[in-house]
C-alpha cells in the first residue's frame, strides 16, 4: 500500500462483525484461562497482551501503522515524545557511555541530553555547527553509543544529512536515531536513507489536533548488534528478563524488544490506550494533512519574504533557501509546515507581531491543524544562555510559525495585519 492508505488501513484490518474503526481497549489487564498460556506470553512477549504498561491492543494497532509508514521492523509508542527519546537513549546507554548530538535540536531535547543524562552518568558531547567529519570523529571513543539528531531541528530549521551521518556512523558503527517529528513519514523515511532507529513526539502533526500527548520509537531493524563491542547488551543473556539474548529472541527487532521488555517494562512511560486511539485517528489524514501544510507554508513563506516588515525566512521550500538543496534530495511531496522568519526591530517588536495577532494564536505548540506561533528566545528557549542560543540559531528577532491548515490567504491577512500594526 502506498503511505495515504496505510495510515488509513494500516496496523488494524477488522473480521467480520468487528467493529470497523479501530476500537479503544481500555483495560489494563488481559485474562487467559491456563498457567501455560501467561507463562508463554512471558517467554514470547509478540504473541500477545499481559499488562498494559507493556502492551496493548489500541496501541498496538497504531504502533503497527507507524512500523508500516517509517517503513521499520517494529514501534512502540511512549507517553510523550520526550519519553521516547529517553527510552531510546537508555535502551544502549548506561552510566560511564556517552551519546552525540546537535545542539541545534528541540530545547526540551538538549536539555535532556545534556542536564538530565548527565545526572545519569551518560555524557552528550555536542557536535558544533559546520563541524567536519574529522572534528566528529574525534568526539568518539569505545563508550560512544548513539549518535541522535532531528530531520527539522525545531526551531533552527537545519536538514539533517542523513547520507552523511549515516556513513559516518556505519564507519564507527554506532546507532544513529533520528526524530522525525516535523518532517513525519509522508514527507521523509529516515530509514529508507540508513537510519537506525526513527523517534516522534506524535503530539505533533501525528495527533495533528493538539489532542494527546504521546511518542513514538520506530526500529529500522537494519543494525548489527552481533560482533560490535559496543553493543553486548544485545547479544548477552538479560538477567532481568529470565536471559533473554535481543538479537535471539527479537531478530531484527532486537532494538525495539529491548526498549519495551526492559525499560518500558522498568520505567513505565506507556501511553494511555485513549491518547493512542486519537493519535490513530489522527494519522488517518496524515498524508493530505502535510500535503495542504507543504501547500500553505511555501505560499505563506513567499509572501513573508516580500514584506517589508521581515527580515529575513527560512524554509527550506523556497528553491534559495539555505537548506533547499539538502531538502530536495530527502523530502518527497512537499517541505513540511514549519516557517521561522525575523521581524525588524528585534525582541520588542517581535513580542508586539504576536500581541496583535487576530485568530493565529501564540502557543507552545507547534504542527497543529490551527496556525500557531511563537518568539523562542522568550519562552521555549528562555533557559539557554545567549551563546545557546546562538549556536541554537536563533536570535531575539526569531518567530517560529507552525503554518496550519486554514485558507493560506486567511493566515497571511492576520500575519500582515500585526506587522502592518
Ligand atoms: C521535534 C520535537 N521532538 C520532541 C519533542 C518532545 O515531544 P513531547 O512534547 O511530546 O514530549 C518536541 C516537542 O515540542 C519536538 O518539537
Amino acid at each position: 500500500m502506498k503511505k495515504e492508505s496505510i495510515c488509513l488501513h494500516g496496523g488494524y484490518t477488522p473480521k467480520s462483525g468487528d467493529a470497523n474503526v479501530l476500537p479503544i481497549y481500555q483495560s489494563t489487564t488481559y485474562a487467559y484461562d491456563t498457567p501455560e498460556e501467561l507463562a508463554h506470553l512471558f517467554d514470547v512477549p509478540k504473541d500477545g497482551h499481559i499488562y498494559t504498561r507493556i502492551s496493548n491492543p489500541t496501541v498496538a494497532a497504531f504502533e503497527e501503522k507507524m512500523a508500516l509508514l517509517e517503513g521499520g521492523v517494529a514501534s512502540m509508542m511512549t507517553s510523550s515524545g520526550q519519553a521516547a527519546t529517553l527510552t531510546t537513549v537508555l535502551t544502549v546507554a548506561k552510566a560511564g557511555d556517552n551519546i552525540l548530538a546537535f545542539p541545534t535540536l528541540y530545547g526540551g531535547t538538549f536539555n535532556l541530553l545534556k542536564i538530565t543524562l548527565d545526572k545519569l552518568g551518560i555524557e552528550c558531547r555536542f557536535i558544533k555547527p559546520g563541524a567536519t567529519d574529522a572534528e566528529i570523529e574525534a568526539l568518539i571513543d569505545e563508550k560512544t553509543k548513539l549518535m541522535f539528531g532531528e530531520t527539522i531541528a525545531n526551531p533552527a530549521m537545519d536538514i539533517f544529512d542523513f547520507d552523511r551521518f549515516v556513513a559516518l556512523c556505519k564507519k564507527h558503527g554506532i546507532l544513529l536515531a533520528v526524530d522525525n517529528t516535523l518532517a513525519t513519514p509522508c514527507l521523509v523515511t529516515p530509514i529508507k536513507y540508513g537510519v537506525n532507529v526513527v523517534v516522534h513526539s506524535t503530539t505533533k502533526y501525528l495527533d495533528g489536533h493538539a489532542v494527546a500527548v504521546g511518542g513514538l520509537i520506530v526500529d529500522g531493524g537494519n543494525f548489527e548488534y552481533r560482533g560490535n563491542p559496543r553493543y553486548t547488551d544485545f547479544v548477552t543473556p538479560d538477567e532481568s528478563y529470565h536471559g533473554t539474548v535481543y538479537v535471539e529472541e527479537g531478530g531484527r527487532a532486537a532494538f525495539a524488544l529491548k526498549a519495551r521488555m526492559q525499560l518500558m517494562r522498568d520505567i513505565g512511560v506507556s501511553p494511555s490506550p485513549f491518547n493512542a486511539f486519537l493519535t490513530n485517528l489522527g494519522t488517518e489524514t496524515l498524508a493530505l494533512r502535510m500535503k495542504k501544510h507543504s501547500e500553505n507554508a511555501l505560499e505563506i513563506a513567499k509572501r513573508l519574504k516580500a514584506n517589508p516588515h521581515v527580515s529575513w525566512v527560512k524554509y527550506c521550500g523556497l528553491p534559495d533557501d539555505e537548506n533547499h538543496e539538502m531538502a530536495a534530495k530527502y523530502f518527497e511531496g512537499g517541505f513540511g509546515g514549519m516557517v521561522c522568519f525575523g521581524v525588524k526591530g528585534g525582541r520588542a517588536k517581535a513580542a508586539d507581531f504576536i500581541r496583535n495577532l487576530g485568530f493565529i494564536r501564540q502557543l507552545t505548540h507547534i504542527a497543529d491543524s490551527r496556525t500557531c506561533v511563537l518568539h523562542p528566545a522568550s519562552t521555549t528557549h528562555r533557559q539557554l544562555s545567549d551563546k545557546e542560543l546562538i549556536d541554537c540559531g536563533i536570535g531575539e528577532d526569531f518567530i517560529r510559525l507552525s503554518v496550519g491548515l486554514e485558507s493560506a490567504d486567511d493566515i497571511y491577512q492576520d500575519i500582515e495585519q500585526s506587522l502592518n500594526k
